[in-house]
């Protein structure tokens, strides 16, 4: 009897769905994804722009198509989203151009780190509709939030990412691709640059930048994966020991003594 009352009564069932859902996200979130899944051309994708209230807010990201109808604050007109919505304007989450072509999904001339970082943003609303809050480094979901998920995926945009049957294209394993290889580089670069300690560093607004070595003298060095990663050349500090000074391709800091363990920047 008290176990049937138990049962029946609506706050232990609730208890019971979400328990019952958690386990099913936790251990299947990809049989969510596939259900539910529809197909969208560019021109149905931008009805869903945010001006008609009485249709969902949709963004493009990669080809992959969310509901982000709870964040209308943000996504709805007004809002400083507001560009994302109605459209796959992947491009601009990683330019910040929301102009003209800037909100485009084509990624042409993009380095790897940006890539990357695209395809991160895709992880992001892909984790908001598991409502996933936590994750741990095995991709396992920790931490829930429930009931209901901010934002839903809905399905695929056709076009640059997707076939009209609903298949990865060779774009999107291509750009998958590179953001991979952006990530690898990026270890390979960590890993290279803990060999040589980088340089401790402050600034304040009197007395400006200072860069200095507990343990050597500083130098300017080129980030060897820099070019490979971004596109551009960059220069990081690093501590030399005396007997590594004559090594090629170190920099002294501008007005800094050849052996001043601290340099004004
Ligand atoms: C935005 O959506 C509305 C209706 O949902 C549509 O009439 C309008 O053409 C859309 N704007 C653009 C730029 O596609
Ligand atoms: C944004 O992109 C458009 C088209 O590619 C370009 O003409 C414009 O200069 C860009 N704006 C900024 C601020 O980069
Ligand atoms: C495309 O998807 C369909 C089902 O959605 C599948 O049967 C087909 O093999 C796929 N084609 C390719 C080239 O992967």
């Amino acid at each position: 009897m008290v176990v049937k009352k138990i049962i029946s009564s609506p706050f232990v069932a609730i208890a019971v769905l979400v328990t019952l859902v958690a386990v099913i996200f936790r251990f299947s979130p990809k049989l969510l994804l596939s259900r539910q899944q529809r197909l969208f051309t560019a021109e149905e994708l931008a009805l869903h722009n945010g001006t008609d209230e009485s249709i969902p807010i949709l963004l493009g990201i990669l080809g992959s198509v969310f509901d982000v109808t709870k964040g209308k604050s943000h996504y709805g007109v007004g809002g400083g989203y507001n560009h994302f919505a109605g459209r796959d304007a992947s491009r601009a989450f990683v330019s910040g151009n929301f102009t003209g072509d800037g909100l485009t999904d084509s990624l042409r001339g993009l380095s790897s780190t940006e890539v990357k970082s695209i395809v991160e943003w895709r992880e992001f609303y892909f984790r908001s509709y598991t409502c996933c809050l936590s994750l741990s480094s095995e991709g396992q979901c920790l931490v829930f939030t429930l009931p209901s998920p901010a934002v839903r995926f809905v399905g695929k945009l056709v076009g640059r990412y997707y076939d009209n049957q609903g298949n990865a294209t060779k774009y999107l394993k291509g750009a998958e691709a590179k953001a991979a290889r952006g990530a690898q580089l990026l270890e390979k670069q960590k890993a290279e640059e803990a060999k040589q300690p980088g340089c401790n560093s402050r600034w304040s607004q009197d007395e400006g930048g200072e860069v200095w070595c507990d343990t050597g003298f500083p130098r300017l060095v080129q980030r060897p994966l820099e070019i490979a990663l971004t596109g551009k050349m960059s220069k990081r500090c690093a501590c030399f020991l005396e007997d590594q000074l004559d090594q090629q391709g170190l920099e002294v800091y501008e007005g800094c003594d050849y052996l001043s363990q601290t340099c004004r920047v």
